[in-house]
């Protein structure tokens, strides 16, 4: 038998989604009607989907039982005491403030407790985190560890954030203008890199110093969690669930998205300790979201939700789930296919601009990387790159292109098996062989804004540059790695 590396699946299968079988020719079809943007593309032709690991896990069978108790009163669900009672078991916080999902816990934390030019230090914000703080007139700044940014660099909790960059920015920042600290667990913007208790430990001294509070952004807190007791000294003996109740300890709050680390479809809460600002939040919930036991959701979802939140903290779960995210890097690292190292929780990362390095940055390689994927094999994967964060500088009007050029391979939880995995792997480690015949692509429309959810492009035609560059390989000598 082949030597498994990691757990197979702690689960069996009790009801199957058959997925349609689509022809190259139609997958060809569909893509260029979708003006090669993969967000554009119908979700039933495509075979593995690998955009996100947000609301796209499998729910288990016992969640499903507790769909069918859900309590649908409009005031005192019973759901929502459950979901409670679970939240203060794990998370420990007083209150809690149900949400539709984890965005909505963000603005409404930050439209209570933020005001415009206060400033908002994270590990590294996620997009809609940073956006949220930015709608507020404040600024969101990022203090991961310098090893954080370097694809390359192994280091067991990439996720830190830098507590002397920290005490550094309160020193400097005015008084009061520093309302929270965050911490996002794992650190997606990063790869999914998970934070360790001592760098929360070292995080919460530095806020405690300058009396600053601290919340986590507590999306894959379970994912984290493991890779503490896995990676950290002293934590090999403890069960996930006491890690995560130590982890919480050490702030004043949450934000959740559920739709990761809660194992639903939909849901998210808001869960913290200071009781004026949980009143602020709350009448605010009432006004754009709903009434405070049930926030945006109906009672079924509270009860998946808070079914979820005590199963993703199992074990044999954790093992596979975190095995099965570390096994396709390793068959793609083993393979020589570039991605970024040490795989993190939910995701891996490949370097599209060291796999395509004939196709510049102004070119997308990145995006023709996805493009080709689904073409070939009917994967979908998302780019985290030039398409998504090139821009124009606004004085001089030159483009500007991101650091890293990266093609996410996000796993669902619980819904691929092992051997999905491995189709992925060989798709890539296939068209790595042949990645010389891959061509840059050019954009024929664009959005002024969050570009790529829209954005149409064009294979170039041999020879041809990119419009706007002063040349095929200008781009790439311009952002040295
Ligand atoms: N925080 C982090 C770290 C996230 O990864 C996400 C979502 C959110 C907050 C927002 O939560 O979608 O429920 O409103 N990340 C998804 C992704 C969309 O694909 O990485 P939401």
């Amino acid at each position: 038998m082949h030597a498994m590396r990691f757990p197979a699946e702690p689960f069996r299968i009790k009801v199957v989604e058959p997925l349609r079988s689509v022809s190259r020719e139609e997958r060809e079809r569909l893509i260029v009607e979708a003006g090669l943007n993969i967000f554009a593309v119908p979700a039933d032709s495509i075979y593995v989907d690998l955009l996100t690991d947000s609301g796209t896990s499998a729910m288990s069978d016992d969640q499903w039982a507790g769909l069918m108790l859900g309590d649908e009163s409009y005031a005192g669900s019973r759901n929502f005491f459950h979901l409670v009672e679970t939240i203060h078991d794990i998370f420990g916080y007083r209150h809690v403030i149900p949400t539709h999902q984890g965005r909505m816990a963000e603005n409404l934390l930050f439209s209570t407790v933020l005001k415009p030019g206060d400033v908002v230090p994270n590990n590294i914000h996620f997009d809609t985190t940073r956006a949220n703080v930015e709608h507020q007139g404040a600024e969101a700044v990022d203090l991961v560890i310098d090893e954080g940014l370097d694809p390359a660099v192994l280091h067991p909790f990439k996720g830190n954030l830098d507590p002397a960059k920290l005490d550094r920015l309160l020193g400097e920042t005015g008084q009061g203008r520093v309302p929270l600290v965050m911490l996002t667990v794992t650190n997606n913007s990063g790869g999914g890199q998970p934070v360790s208790l001592a760098n929360v430990r070292a995080v919460r001294e530095v806020c405690d110093r300058h009396r600053v509070p601290l919340f986590f952004d507590a999306c894959r807190f379970a994912e984290n969690c493991w890779f503490i007791k896995e990676r950290e000294p002293g934590y090999g003996n403890k069960s996930v669930t006491e890690i995560a109740r130590e982890l919480f300890s050490y702030g004043d709050g949450c934000t959740m998205s559920a739709k990761k680390d809660g194992l639903v479809n939909i849901g998210g809460f808001l869960a913290l300790n200071n009781a004026e600002w949980a009143e602020r939040v709350t009448n605010l919930l009432i006004l754009v979201e709903g009434f405070p036991t049930y926030g945006g959701l109906a009672g079924r979802d509270l009860e998946a939700m808070a079914r979820g939140l005590r199963e993703v903290l199992n074990e044999d779960y954790l093992a596979f789930r975190v095995g099965q995210v570390a096994e396709l890097g390793e068959m793609l690292d083993r393979a020589g296919v570039p991605i970024v190292k040490p795989v993190g929780g939910h995701a891996v990362y490949i370097d599209a601009r060291r796999l395509l390095p004939h196709i510049p940055q102004s070119q997308f390689p990145g995006q023709a990387l996805v493009v080709a994927l689904y073409r070939e094999f009917g994967i979908r994967s998302v780019e985290v790159g030039s398409l998504m964060f090139g821009h124009r500088e606004p004085k001089t009007g030159e483009m500007v292109y991101p650091k890293l050029e990266l093609v996410r391979l996000a796993v669902p939880r619980r819904v691929y098996t092992t051997e999905h995995m491995r189709f992925v792997a060989e798709s890539v480690i296939q068209l790595q062989r042949r990645s010389d015949r891959l061509r840059g692509l050019k954009l024929t429309y664009e959005a002024p804004v969050l570009r790529h959810f829209t954005a149409r492009l064009e294979e170039m035609a041999p020879g041809e540059s990119a419009p706007g560059s002063a040349g095929p390989r200008a781009a790439d000598v311009a952002t040295p790695r």
